[in-house]
Protein backbone atom coordinates (compact mmCIF):
# COMPACT_ATOMS: atom_id res chain seq x y z
CA UNK A 1 0.00 0.00 0.00
CA UNK A 2 2.47 2.50 1.25
CA UNK A 3 4.33 1.72 -2.05
CA UNK A 4 1.65 2.64 -4.74
CA UNK A 5 0.75 6.08 -2.33
CA UNK A 6 4.62 6.69 -2.48
CA UNK A 7 4.35 6.29 -6.47
CA UNK A 8 1.60 8.21 -6.85
CA UNK A 9 2.71 11.16 -5.01
CA UNK A 10 5.87 10.79 -7.32
CA UNK A 11 3.47 11.23 -10.37
CA UNK A 12 1.78 13.90 -9.31
CA UNK A 13 4.85 15.50 -8.34
CA UNK A 14 5.85 14.97 -12.07
CA UNK A 15 2.48 15.91 -13.46
CA UNK A 16 3.24 20.18 -12.46
CA UNK A 17 6.41 20.42 -14.41
CA UNK A 18 4.60 18.32 -17.20
CA UNK A 19 2.11 21.08 -17.21
CA UNK A 20 3.96 23.58 -17.19
CA UNK A 21 5.64 22.49 -20.07
CA UNK A 22 2.92 21.72 -22.14
CA UNK A 23 1.79 25.12 -21.72
CA UNK A 24 4.97 26.37 -22.84
CA UNK A 25 4.80 24.21 -25.79
CA UNK A 26 1.25 25.34 -26.69
CA UNK A 27 2.67 29.08 -26.43
CA UNK A 28 5.95 28.50 -28.65
CA UNK A 29 3.81 26.59 -31.25
CA UNK A 30 0.87 29.59 -31.11
CA UNK A 31 4.04 31.99 -31.57
CA UNK A 32 5.32 30.22 -34.74
CA UNK A 33 3.09 27.98 -35.88
CA UNK A 34 4.16 28.45 -39.62
CA UNK A 35 7.76 27.82 -39.02
CA UNK A 36 7.13 24.94 -37.01
CA UNK A 37 4.14 23.84 -39.84
CA UNK A 38 6.95 23.92 -42.65
CA UNK A 39 10.23 22.56 -40.28
CA UNK A 40 7.66 19.67 -39.28
CA UNK A 41 7.08 18.96 -43.25
CA UNK A 42 10.40 19.46 -44.10
CA UNK A 43 12.01 17.43 -41.36
CA UNK A 44 9.67 14.26 -41.99
CA UNK A 45 9.65 14.98 -45.92
CA UNK A 46 11.95 11.58 -46.34
CA UNK A 47 8.91 9.57 -44.84
CA UNK A 48 6.22 11.00 -46.75
CA UNK A 49 7.88 12.26 -50.03
CA UNK A 50 9.74 9.79 -52.26
CA UNK A 51 12.67 12.02 -54.15
CA UNK A 52 11.37 12.44 -57.45
CA UNK A 53 13.90 12.06 -60.54
CA UNK A 54 15.50 9.83 -62.93
CA UNK A 55 17.22 7.10 -61.22
CA UNK A 56 19.19 5.47 -63.86
CA UNK A 57 22.50 7.08 -63.65
CA UNK A 58 24.90 6.79 -66.78
CA UNK A 59 28.54 7.61 -65.27
CA UNK A 60 30.13 10.43 -67.01
CA UNK A 61 33.67 10.49 -68.23
CA UNK A 62 35.63 13.59 -68.47
CA UNK A 63 38.87 15.25 -68.45
CA UNK A 64 40.10 18.69 -69.42
CA UNK A 65 41.38 18.39 -73.30
CA UNK A 66 39.83 15.15 -73.98
CA UNK A 67 38.54 14.76 -77.72
CA UNK A 68 34.87 13.66 -77.69
CA UNK A 69 34.35 10.76 -80.15
CA UNK A 70 33.83 7.38 -80.76
CA UNK A 71 35.97 5.64 -78.34
CA UNK A 72 34.28 8.30 -75.38
CA UNK A 73 31.07 7.35 -77.32
CA UNK A 74 31.70 3.90 -76.44
CA UNK A 75 32.48 4.48 -72.64
CA UNK A 76 28.96 5.76 -71.99
CA UNK A 77 27.68 3.10 -73.72
CA UNK A 78 26.30 5.23 -76.52
CA UNK A 79 26.67 4.62 -80.39
CA UNK A 80 28.12 7.47 -82.65
CA UNK A 81 26.17 10.02 -84.30
CA UNK A 82 27.78 9.25 -88.05
CA UNK A 83 26.83 11.14 -90.85
CA UNK A 84 24.33 12.83 -89.28
CA UNK A 85 23.35 16.76 -89.59
CA UNK A 86 22.51 18.03 -86.35
CA UNK A 87 22.24 21.12 -85.00
CA UNK A 88 21.89 21.72 -80.90
CA UNK A 89 19.14 25.06 -79.98
CA UNK A 90 19.41 25.97 -76.19
CA UNK A 91 15.81 27.17 -74.89
CA UNK A 92 16.02 29.45 -71.81
CA UNK A 93 13.32 31.01 -69.94
CA UNK A 94 15.19 34.07 -68.23
CA UNK A 95 14.05 36.51 -65.92
CA UNK A 96 16.76 38.86 -64.35
CA UNK A 97 19.86 36.81 -64.40
CA UNK A 98 21.56 38.74 -67.05
CA UNK A 99 25.26 37.57 -65.50
CA UNK A 100 24.27 33.64 -65.46
CA UNK A 101 23.27 34.53 -69.15
CA UNK A 102 26.41 35.47 -70.09
CA UNK A 103 28.19 33.21 -68.73
CA UNK A 104 26.21 30.24 -70.27
CA UNK A 105 25.76 32.22 -73.44
CA UNK A 106 29.72 32.27 -73.76
CA UNK A 107 29.82 28.60 -71.81
CA UNK A 108 28.02 27.09 -74.67
CA UNK A 109 28.44 29.43 -77.73
CA UNK A 110 31.01 26.54 -79.14
CA UNK A 111 28.93 23.72 -79.12
CA UNK A 112 25.46 25.47 -80.12
CA UNK A 113 23.70 26.48 -83.08
CA UNK A 114 21.06 28.86 -81.66
CA UNK A 115 19.97 30.11 -78.50
CA UNK A 116 15.98 30.98 -78.14
CA UNK A 117 15.78 33.76 -75.03
CA UNK A 118 12.34 34.11 -73.84
CA UNK A 119 11.13 36.81 -70.91
CA UNK A 120 8.00 38.47 -69.63
CA UNK A 121 7.52 42.15 -68.46
CA UNK A 122 6.17 39.95 -65.26
CA UNK A 123 7.13 37.48 -62.82
CA UNK A 124 5.43 34.34 -62.66
CA UNK A 125 3.71 35.90 -59.96
CA UNK A 126 2.05 38.49 -61.81
CA UNK A 127 4.05 41.80 -60.39
CA UNK A 128 5.50 43.87 -62.93
CA UNK A 129 9.27 43.55 -64.27
CA UNK A 130 11.57 44.94 -66.71
CA UNK A 131 12.24 42.92 -69.78
CA UNK A 132 16.21 42.85 -68.73
CA UNK A 133 17.66 40.92 -71.98
CA UNK A 134 15.74 43.80 -74.03
CA UNK A 135 17.19 46.58 -72.27
CA UNK A 136 20.19 45.10 -72.01
CA UNK A 137 20.48 44.00 -75.60
CA UNK A 138 23.84 45.51 -76.50
CA UNK A 139 25.43 43.44 -73.81
CA UNK A 140 24.77 40.51 -76.02
CA UNK A 141 25.60 41.88 -79.19
CA UNK A 142 28.26 38.92 -79.63
CA UNK A 143 25.94 36.32 -79.97
CA UNK A 144 23.33 38.49 -81.65
CA UNK A 145 22.80 36.40 -84.96
CA UNK A 146 22.53 33.06 -82.97
CA UNK A 147 19.48 34.73 -80.75
CA UNK A 148 15.89 34.28 -81.20
CA UNK A 149 14.10 36.71 -78.94
CA UNK A 150 10.25 36.91 -77.40
CA UNK A 151 8.90 38.92 -75.19
CA UNK A 152 6.07 37.29 -73.39
CA UNK A 153 3.24 39.79 -72.37
CA UNK A 154 2.54 38.93 -68.78
CA UNK A 155 -0.28 40.60 -66.68
CA UNK A 156 -1.29 40.15 -62.73
CA UNK A 157 -2.71 37.36 -61.69
CA UNK A 158 -6.67 36.56 -61.94
CA UNK A 159 -8.58 35.90 -58.94
CA UNK A 160 -7.86 31.81 -58.35
CA UNK A 161 -4.92 31.95 -61.05
CA UNK A 162 -1.65 30.36 -59.74
CA UNK A 163 1.78 31.26 -60.73
CA UNK A 164 2.36 28.03 -61.56
CA UNK A 165 -0.23 28.71 -65.14
CA UNK A 166 1.96 31.66 -65.57
CA UNK A 167 4.89 29.43 -65.88
CA UNK A 168 3.49 26.65 -67.75
CA UNK A 169 2.13 29.17 -70.22
CA UNK A 170 5.82 30.64 -70.65
CA UNK A 171 6.64 26.84 -71.23
CA UNK A 172 4.13 26.49 -74.09
CA UNK A 173 5.44 29.62 -75.60
CA UNK A 174 8.87 28.44 -75.42
CA UNK A 175 7.33 25.32 -77.30
CA UNK A 176 5.91 27.66 -79.91
CA UNK A 177 9.25 29.64 -80.91
CA UNK A 178 11.08 26.22 -81.04
CA UNK A 179 8.19 24.94 -83.32
CA UNK A 180 8.29 27.87 -85.82
CA UNK A 181 11.79 27.65 -86.11
CA UNK A 182 12.20 23.94 -86.68
CA UNK A 183 10.58 24.43 -90.14
CA UNK A 184 13.63 26.32 -90.62
CA UNK A 185 15.79 23.62 -90.90
CA UNK A 186 16.37 21.20 -93.60
CA UNK A 187 14.20 17.68 -93.06
CA UNK A 188 17.34 15.28 -92.70
CA UNK A 189 18.60 17.54 -89.63
CA UNK A 190 17.77 16.48 -86.41
CA UNK A 191 17.53 18.59 -83.16
CA UNK A 192 18.99 18.82 -80.43
CA UNK A 193 17.26 20.72 -77.21
CA UNK A 194 18.56 21.76 -73.76
CA UNK A 195 15.58 22.13 -71.89
CA UNK A 196 16.76 23.86 -68.97
CA UNK A 197 16.22 26.86 -66.88
CA UNK A 198 18.74 30.06 -67.00
CA UNK A 199 20.70 29.06 -63.97
CA UNK A 200 21.08 25.45 -64.95
CA UNK A 201 23.82 25.52 -66.92
CA UNK A 202 25.13 22.30 -68.85
CA UNK A 203 29.18 22.42 -69.07
CA UNK A 204 30.05 22.97 -72.83
CA UNK A 205 31.63 19.53 -72.98
CA UNK A 206 28.68 17.79 -72.07
CA UNK A 207 26.70 19.35 -74.99
CA UNK A 208 29.81 18.18 -76.83
CA UNK A 209 29.30 15.03 -75.76
CA UNK A 210 25.51 14.49 -76.30
CA UNK A 211 25.96 15.86 -79.90
CA UNK A 212 28.54 13.28 -80.92
CA UNK A 213 26.74 10.53 -78.92
CA UNK A 214 23.56 8.76 -79.70
CA UNK A 215 22.10 9.18 -76.00
CA UNK A 216 18.55 8.30 -77.47
CA UNK A 217 15.02 10.66 -77.21
CA UNK A 218 16.10 12.43 -74.01
CA UNK A 219 18.19 12.12 -71.03
CA UNK A 220 18.37 14.35 -67.98
CA UNK A 221 21.04 16.68 -66.90
CA UNK A 222 22.27 15.61 -63.35
CA UNK A 223 24.12 19.47 -61.94
CA UNK A 224 26.08 20.54 -58.82
CA UNK A 225 23.80 22.45 -57.34
CA UNK A 226 24.48 26.01 -55.76
CA UNK A 227 23.17 28.22 -53.78
CA UNK A 228 23.94 32.05 -53.93
CA UNK A 229 26.73 31.74 -55.79
CA UNK A 230 29.85 29.12 -56.63
CA UNK A 231 31.09 29.18 -52.96
CA UNK A 232 28.24 26.99 -51.59
CA UNK A 233 27.21 23.45 -53.10
CA UNK A 234 23.88 21.62 -51.44
CA UNK A 235 25.25 18.56 -53.59
CA UNK A 236 24.63 16.85 -56.79
CA UNK A 237 20.61 17.12 -56.75
CA UNK A 238 19.42 18.55 -59.52
CA UNK A 239 18.09 16.73 -62.41
CA UNK A 240 15.23 18.95 -63.63
CA UNK A 241 17.32 19.87 -67.12
CA UNK A 242 17.35 17.91 -70.03
CA UNK A 243 18.37 17.53 -73.76
CA UNK A 244 15.92 15.62 -76.28
CA UNK A 245 16.51 14.94 -79.73
CA UNK A 246 13.35 17.18 -81.14
CA UNK A 247 10.20 15.26 -82.60
CA UNK A 248 6.83 15.85 -83.60
CA UNK A 249 5.80 15.06 -80.03
CA UNK A 250 8.15 17.39 -78.29
CA UNK A 251 7.34 20.39 -76.09
CA UNK A 252 9.26 22.34 -73.75
CA UNK A 253 9.66 21.16 -70.57
CA UNK A 254 11.19 21.04 -66.88
CA UNK A 255 10.00 17.84 -65.69
CA UNK A 256 10.71 14.25 -65.74
CA UNK A 257 10.85 12.88 -69.38
CA UNK A 258 12.58 9.78 -68.48
CA UNK A 259 14.54 7.95 -66.46
CA UNK A 260 18.08 8.53 -67.18
CA UNK A 261 20.07 11.00 -65.98
CA UNK A 262 24.03 11.85 -67.15
CA UNK A 263 25.84 12.72 -64.35
CA UNK A 264 28.00 15.58 -63.55
CA UNK A 265 26.53 17.42 -66.06
CA UNK A 266 26.95 20.82 -65.12
CA UNK A 267 25.79 24.00 -62.79
CA UNK A 268 22.83 25.05 -61.21
CA UNK A 269 23.10 28.13 -59.16
CA UNK A 270 20.18 29.08 -57.30
CA UNK A 271 19.67 32.32 -55.89
CA UNK A 272 22.99 33.62 -57.51
CA UNK A 273 22.12 37.42 -57.76
CA UNK A 274 24.21 40.49 -58.30
CA UNK A 275 22.34 42.52 -56.28
CA UNK A 276 19.58 42.39 -52.81
CA UNK A 277 16.61 44.25 -54.96
CA UNK A 278 16.96 40.76 -57.10
CA UNK A 279 16.60 38.74 -54.52
CA UNK A 280 13.45 40.73 -52.96
CA UNK A 281 11.91 40.43 -56.37
CA UNK A 282 12.95 36.69 -56.89
CA UNK A 283 11.25 35.96 -53.54
CA UNK A 284 8.32 37.76 -54.21
CA UNK A 285 8.11 36.50 -57.51
CA UNK A 286 8.86 32.85 -57.42
CA UNK A 287 5.90 30.48 -57.86
CA UNK A 288 6.50 29.16 -54.73
CA UNK A 289 5.74 32.96 -52.91
CA UNK A 290 3.94 30.88 -50.60
CA UNK A 291 6.72 30.27 -48.83
CA UNK A 292 7.39 33.62 -47.49
CA UNK A 293 3.85 33.27 -45.63
CA UNK A 294 3.07 37.10 -44.96
CA UNK A 295 6.88 37.00 -42.94
CA UNK A 296 8.05 40.31 -44.76
CA UNK A 297 10.76 40.39 -42.13
CA UNK A 298 12.33 37.42 -44.56
CA UNK A 299 12.67 40.59 -46.68
CA UNK A 300 15.00 42.67 -45.00
CA UNK A 301 18.03 43.39 -47.15
CA UNK A 302 20.32 42.86 -44.19
CA UNK A 303 18.48 39.07 -42.99
CA UNK A 304 19.09 38.16 -46.75
CA UNK A 305 22.79 39.59 -46.99
CA UNK A 306 23.56 37.52 -43.64
CA UNK A 307 21.88 34.57 -45.03
CA UNK A 308 24.25 34.59 -48.58
CA UNK A 309 27.45 35.15 -46.37
CA UNK A 310 26.41 32.19 -44.03
CA UNK A 311 24.97 29.82 -46.56
CA UNK A 312 21.70 29.08 -44.80
CA UNK A 313 18.43 28.81 -46.11
CA UNK A 314 17.29 32.08 -47.51
CA UNK A 315 13.05 31.40 -46.37
CA UNK A 316 14.14 30.67 -43.23
CA UNK A 317 13.44 27.01 -42.84
CA UNK A 318 14.51 23.60 -42.81
CA UNK A 319 15.77 22.60 -46.71
CA UNK A 320 13.64 20.33 -48.76
CA UNK A 321 15.46 17.34 -48.69
CA UNK A 322 14.48 14.11 -49.88
CA UNK A 323 16.78 11.68 -47.11
CA UNK A 324 18.29 12.63 -44.00
CA UNK A 325 21.96 12.59 -45.49
CA UNK A 326 20.54 15.45 -47.72
CA UNK A 327 18.56 17.24 -45.11
CA UNK A 328 21.81 17.00 -42.63
CA UNK A 329 24.05 18.31 -44.88
CA UNK A 330 22.13 20.54 -46.21
CA UNK A 331 21.85 22.52 -42.89
CA UNK A 332 24.79 22.85 -42.26
CA UNK A 333 26.74 23.98 -45.60
CA UNK A 334 30.77 24.61 -45.90
CA UNK A 335 32.01 27.14 -47.66
CA UNK A 336 33.86 25.85 -50.84
CA UNK A 337 37.42 27.15 -51.48
CA UNK A 338 37.84 26.28 -54.31
CA UNK A 339 37.13 27.54 -57.99
CA UNK A 340 38.38 24.56 -59.96
CA UNK A 341 35.80 23.04 -62.55
CA UNK A 342 33.91 26.01 -63.20
CA UNK A 343 32.53 27.77 -66.33
CA UNK A 344 35.56 29.38 -68.26
CA UNK A 345 33.82 32.39 -68.96
CA UNK A 346 32.96 33.13 -64.83
CA UNK A 347 36.97 32.43 -64.22
CA UNK A 348 38.13 34.40 -67.01
CA UNK A 349 35.89 37.32 -65.98
CA UNK A 350 36.57 36.59 -62.11
CA UNK A 351 36.64 40.25 -60.84
CA UNK A 352 33.46 41.18 -62.35
CA UNK A 353 32.22 38.20 -60.92
CA UNK A 354 33.28 38.26 -57.74
CA UNK A 355 29.88 38.02 -55.85
CA UNK A 356 29.84 34.24 -57.43
CA UNK A 357 32.93 33.37 -56.09
CA UNK A 358 34.78 31.95 -52.80
CA UNK A 359 34.71 34.98 -50.49
CA UNK A 360 32.71 37.04 -52.65
CA UNK A 361 29.25 37.12 -50.75
CA UNK A 362 28.98 40.72 -50.21
CA UNK A 363 26.04 42.05 -52.57
CA UNK A 364 25.48 45.16 -54.15
CA UNK A 365 22.85 47.06 -53.29
CA UNK A 366 21.66 49.93 -56.34
CA UNK A 367 22.02 53.48 -54.11
CA UNK A 368 19.63 56.19 -54.71
CA UNK A 369 20.41 57.72 -57.86
CA UNK A 370 19.80 61.16 -56.61
CA UNK A 371 23.12 60.25 -53.94
CA UNK A 372 25.59 59.97 -56.51
CA UNK A 373 26.14 59.51 -60.31
CA UNK A 374 26.68 56.29 -60.14
CA UNK A 375 23.55 53.34 -59.38
CA UNK A 376 25.76 50.50 -57.97
CA UNK A 377 28.00 50.89 -54.86
CA UNK A 378 28.64 48.38 -52.01
CA UNK A 379 26.62 47.46 -49.09
CA UNK A 380 28.66 47.36 -46.09
CA UNK A 381 28.63 44.76 -43.10
C1 LIG B 1 3.32 43.77 -70.28
O1 LIG B 1 3.21 44.27 -71.59
C2 LIG B 1 1.88 44.20 -72.13
C3 LIG B 1 1.96 44.58 -73.60
O2 LIG B 1 2.81 45.65 -73.83
C4 LIG B 1 0.98 45.11 -71.31
O3 LIG B 1 -0.34 45.08 -71.82
C5 LIG B 1 1.00 44.61 -69.87
O4 LIG B 1 0.23 45.45 -69.06
C6 LIG B 1 2.42 44.53 -69.33
N1 LIG B 1 2.37 43.85 -68.05
C7 LIG B 1 2.80 44.39 -66.90
C8 LIG B 1 2.65 43.55 -65.68
O5 LIG B 1 3.32 45.50 -66.85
Amino acid sequence: MAFTFLRMQRTRLLLIPAFVLTLVVFYLVGQNHYQIGSALSSATRPIWDQAEGPSNIVTHYYSEGLDIEESVCRLHNWPERKDEKVKVLDAILISTELDLLEIRLNELDPVVDRFFILESNATFTGLPKEASFSLNRKRFAKFDKKISYRLVPGYPLEEGQSPFEQESNARNQMTKLLRAHMTEFLPDTKSIVIMSDIDEIPAAHTIELLRTCDFGQSIHLQLRNYVYSFEWLVGFTSWRASVHLWGPDSYYRHSQSGDTVLADAGWHCSYCFRTIPEYVTKMKGFSHADRIGGRLELLDPQRIQDTICHGKDIFGMLPEAYNYVDLLSALSLEPLTTAVGLPLFLIENAERFKFLLPGGCLREIPRPPTETGSVIGDIGR
